[in-house]
């Protein structure tokens, strides 16, 4: 089909057949009419639309409609769907305690999916999978809630108060509101770093079937609720070689700053894979070229750090492996390229986030698509539950040794 890809479907049921495919490089796990990747080109469209054209001229609640519901939204679907988000924002009191019940030192993530799980237990209406209306205002509660659980679990791991919603806020200036306002004093919005992180928002927003949404395609092919999916797909994010790449990179260029060892040593010793070090925010498992990703959210960081003027040397510390790793043979054979998470952190600390908080902001950016997966998936009349093979390698029979008990 187009990329030749062929369905094995049918095929399978007849012959039996099983491939071992460790890490699914070559399976596909479903039909999609959500997001477009050519590895090869470096293109990505949601929906058909080009990325750089949508983090050019959209807003990140247009985008969350476009990848959802399928066209882009009009006037008054814009306005609708907006105001449903604005209208749900606030959280049930009753869950506030869950977040003292953990420690201050809990990283946000665990927190985060902790807290979508939970979610669940106050809206019951959820269980019924199949509910047309029921699975569209739990979307838009999720759509709302999710920023405002993520501030919280910023405010707790530095023991401030939690902020209530201001309705009266964009989606992205209420969410910086939330983070960096206290009761002592208010929170300025500047316009420059809305729109940087509105574009990073959408830069994040899908990307088809990677590890999270596979996980929240899987655990919704269960009937789950999308609640139980969606902390199952924070789980997923949670880890350094996906979105847990942001916050790895931000460590990584602090730790050769620190150390004094210089960009060419750290690079060598990625190249020697010594104790497995790897380039964090290179490679990608799609990407086999430049990630169209990576271009504007460097682009991004350069408008960021000069309307702030700052000057951030790990800015000049991830440029420099950037061209290093560029010219050398290692990565241009293996075709490593930066990745989407390569230069984010350094906008994230730029506008006060602790590195900590920089893979549920991915998880904020990365929802729409979630969502979109999970409802595409649920009206797939070819969906069945997610249960892959294995090739067994053990012992075929054995019996239990004669004499043994522990009883
Ligand atoms: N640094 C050094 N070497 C690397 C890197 C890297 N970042 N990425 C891949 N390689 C090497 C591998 O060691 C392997 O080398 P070999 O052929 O000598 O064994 C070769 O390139 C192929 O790599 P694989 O691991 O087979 O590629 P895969 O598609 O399985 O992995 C992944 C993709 C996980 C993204 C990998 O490139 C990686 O670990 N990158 C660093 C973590 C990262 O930035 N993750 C974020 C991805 S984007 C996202 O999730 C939003």
């Amino acid at each position: 089909e187009g990329r030749g890809s062929i369905d094995l479907s049918t095929f399978t049921k007849q012959t039996g057949y099983t491939g071992l495919d460790y890490g699914f490089v070559n399976t596909a796990s479903t039909r999609s009419e959500i997001t477009y990747i050519d590895g090869d080109e470096g293109i990505l469209r949601y929906r058909g639309y080009p990325i750089e054209q949508l983090a050019e001229k959209s807003t990140f609640l247009e985008v969350a409609y476009l990848l959802i519901n399928g066209e882009l939204p009009n006037e008054s679907e814009y306005g609708q769907f907006t105001n449903d988000i604005r209208r749900h924002t606030l959280l049930r009191e009753g869950l506030k305690p869950l977040f003292q019940a953990l420690p201050d030192s809990a990283h946000p993530m665990s927190v985060l999916s902790s807290a979508v799980a939970a979610l669940a237990t106050y809206y019951e209406d959820s269980l019924d999978v199949h509910d047309p209306e029921a699975v569209e205002i739990n979307t838009i509660r999720l759509l709302a809630k999710l920023p405002v659980l993520a501030a919280y679990a910023h405010k707790k791991s530095i023991g401030q108060a939690f902020m209530y919603p201001d309705n009266s806020l964009g989606f992205v200036d209420n969410f910086l509101m939330l983070n960096f306002a206290t009761y002592a004093e208010e929170y300025e919005p500047n316009p420059v770093l809305s729109r940087a992180l509105e574009r990073l928002l959408i830069l994040h927003a899908d990307h088809e079937q990677n590890a999270s949404t596979s996980t929240v395609r899987l655990v919704g092919s269960t009937e789950a609720n999308i609640y139980a999916s969606v902390s199952a797909g924070i789980s997923a994010l949670y880890g350094p070689l996906h979105g847990g790449a942001n916050e790895a990179v931000l460590n990584m260029l602090s730790e050769i700053k620190e150390s004094g060892e210089g960009v060419g040593r750290f690079v060598e010793r990625v190249k020697n894979k010594e104790d497995g070090v790897k380039l964090m925010g290179f490679g990608h498992r799609v990407y086999k070229s430049y990630d169209p990703r990576a271009k504007l959210v460097k682009e991004s960081a350069d408008e960021v750090l000069a309307s702030l003027g700052v000057h951030d040397p790990l800015l000049e510390i991830a440029m420099e492996l950037e061209q290093h790793a560029l010219n050398d043979s290692y990565f241009q054979d293996r075709r490593l390229y930066p990745n989407v998470d390569f230069y984010t952190g350094i906008i994230y600390k730029a506008m006060g986030f602790p590195t900590r908080m920089f893979t549920p902001l991915f998880a904020i950016g990365r929802l729409p698509g979630w969502l979109a997966q999970w409802r595409e998936q649920n009206q797939d009349s070819k969906s069945k539950i997610g249960r892959p093979q294995q090739l067994y390698l053990g012992a075929t029979e054995r019996d239990y040794p004669a004499g043994r008990d522990f009883s």
